[in-house]
C-alpha cells in the first residue's frame, strides 16, 4: 500500500497543532446543537458592513462553530460530514475517499479520523496540510485530475464527496443553476474515478430544475437519498444527496 503523505501541491506547508474529534466527535456534535449558551451581542462597528456584522454575530452564537473550535475540527462544516457518515456509514476502514471543495479542510479531518486508508483532498485554494491525507490546490475540473487521483489512491475511488459551493452572486435562482452545475460537474466525475459499489455525497439546493441530475444517480447507483444533516443550517436551502451502490463504469454493479 502506498505511504500515505500530508503533502499539499503545490505551494508551502503550514502545519496545524490541533488534533481533531478527541471525544467522540458525533456526540460532541449533537451536544452541539442542544449546549446553547448566553447570546453574544456584537457591536457596530465603523466599518464592518449590516451583513458583515450580522455574519460576525452568528458565528459567535453557533454552537457548531464553538464545538468545532473546541474540538479542532477546521470548520463547522465537518459536523454535517460526520452527521451523514453516523446515518449512512460512508466512511469505513479501508475506503479511498477524495474530497472535492476540501478547504479550510474539516471533512478531510473526519475522513482521516474515520479510518480512511487514503483520502485526498482538492481545492481552488490552499488548505493547510491534514495528517494523513494528501491535498491537491487545483480545479477539479482540471483533465489530467481524474488519473492524478487514482494515482495518488492507488486505484479507484470508494467515495467522493463534494462540499462545493460556487461563488455566490445573492441572486437566488442564479445561484441554485450555479450548485446544480457545480454538482453535476461533480457527478460526472465521480462517475469517472469510483469503483463499482462506491458512494456519492454532493452538497445540492433545494428548490427544482435538479431532475436531470436525480434522473442520472438513478441510473449510476443503486440507491439515492437526501440528506439535511442537523448541522445544515435551518434557514439554508442546502441539503445533501448521498448514492450508494455506484453500478459501475459499465453499469456492472449490483441492483
Ligand atoms: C463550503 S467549502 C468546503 C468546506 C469543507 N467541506 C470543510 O469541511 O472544511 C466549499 C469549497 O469548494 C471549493 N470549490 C468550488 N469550486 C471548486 C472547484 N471547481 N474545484 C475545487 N474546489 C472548488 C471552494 O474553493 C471552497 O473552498
Amino acid at each position: 500500500m502506498k505511504q500515505r503523505s500530508t503533502t499539499r501541491i503545490p505551494g508551502k506547508a503550514r502545519t496545524s497543532s490541533l488534533t481533531p474529534g478527541t471525544g467522540n466527535s458525533a456526540a460532541d456534535g449533537q451536544a452541539a446543537q442542544t449546549n446553547r449558551t448566553k447570546t453574544v451581542t456584537v457591536k457596530k462597528a465603523r466599518g464592518r458592513t449590516t451583513a458583515q456584522h450580522r455574519w460576525l454575530q452568528r458565528q459567535l452564537n453557533d454552537p457548531y462553530v464553538q464545538a468545532a473550535q473546541k474540538q479542532g475540527w477546521r470548520s463547522r462544516a465537518a459536523f454535517k460530514l460526520i452527521e451523514l457518515d453516523d446515518r449512512f456509514h460512508l466512511i469505513t476502514p479501508g475506503t479511498r475517499i477524495v474530497d472535492l471543495g476540501a478547504a479550510p479542510g474539516g471533512w478531510t479531518q473526519v475522513a482521516v479520523k474515520r479510518g480512511a486508508a487514503e483520502v485526498v483532498g482538492v481545492d481552488l485554494l490552499p488548505v493547510d496540510p491534514v495528517p494523513g491525507a494528501t491535498i491537491i490546490e487545483g480545479d477539479f475540473n482540471d483533465p489530467d485530475m481524474p488519473d492524478r487521483l487514482t494515482e495518488l489512491l492507488g486505484g479507484r475511488a470508494d467515495v467522493v464527496m463534494s462540499d462545493m459551493a460556487p461563488n455566490t452572486t445573492g441572486h437566488a435562482p442564479t445561484d441554485h443553476l450555479r450548485i446544480i452545475g457545480l454538482a453535476e460537474l461533480a457527478l460526472d466525475f465521480a462517475t469517472r474515478i469510483l469503483a463499482p459499489g462506491g458512494a456519492f455525497v454532493a452538497k445540492v439546493f433545494q428548490g427544482g430544475s435538479e431532475k436531470q441530475m436525480l434522473a442520472e444517480l438513478k441510473r449510476q447507483f443503486t440507491q439515492v437519498r437526501h440528506a439535511k444533516p442537523p448541522a445544515s443550517r435551518k434557514e439554508s436551502s442546502e441539503l445533501y444527496v448521498v448514492a450508494t451502490g455506484f453500478r459501475g463504469p459499465d453499469g456492472e454493479g449490483e441492483d
